[in-house]
């Protein structure tokens, strides 16, 4: 049964012109430390994967690390860290992606995934997708079964998801402006 989060926006603090000018931000600190709000997103975002027979939860550095671990704790699954370049001590496979200025790297050991695992991918934020898009690329590499994406917040207008044809996209939170 689907969990209606939307009450839960009342908790998000949104902060204008950060991180510049002209950028309303959607802070969910506020909504973490609610103890009643921070367990809503987490069995929400359970409940969608419940029934998919989840193997590993995946989270992204450095706000993924938020509701990764959660996550897979309560999907009774294990938990993998993509990580920012040269942080992980085991061999890797690193993919690097553009971002509005420049590049970004992320890295994930290279024995993290067995081919054919059953994987879920989880950050606080869908935006542009471009993070997410080279997390994907990586589960792909090292053969793992996308069982899908999922955030706590989507920001609808920049149409991340449209970069996600092929995979399960599930937002707790989405923000049309
Ligand atoms: C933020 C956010 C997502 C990403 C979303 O991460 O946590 O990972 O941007 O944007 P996108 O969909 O356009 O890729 P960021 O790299 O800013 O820093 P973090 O280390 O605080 O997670
Ligand atoms: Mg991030």
């Amino acid at each position: 049964r689907p969990i209606n989060c939307e009450p839960l926006k009342e908790l998000v603090r949104t902060v204008p012109d950060f991180p510049k000018p002209g950028i309303l931000f959607y802070d969910i600190t506020t909504l973490l430390k609610d103890k009643t709000g921070f367990a809503e997103m987490i069995d929400a975002l359970a409940a969608h994967y419940l029934d998919r027979d989840v193997d590993l939860v995946l989270g992204i550095e450095a706000r993924g690390f938020i509701f990764g671990p959660a996550l897979a704790y309560r999907l009774n699954a294990g938990f993998v860290p993509v990580r920012k370049p040269r942080k992980l001590p085991a061999p890797t496979a690193r993919v690097t992606y553009d971002l509005e200025y420049g590049t970004d790297t992320l890295e994930i050991h290279l024995d993290a995934i067995e081919p054919g695992q059953n994987v879920v991918l989880v950050d606080d934020l869908l935006a542009t997708g471009g993070t997410m898009e080279a997390t994907v690329k990586l589960v792909q590499q090292l053969g793992g079964h996308i069982a899908g994406l999922g955030f706590a917040v989507e920001l609808d207008f920049l149409k991340g998801r449209d970069k996600f044809p092929d995979y399960d996209v599930f937002s707790l939170l989405h923000y049309s402006e």
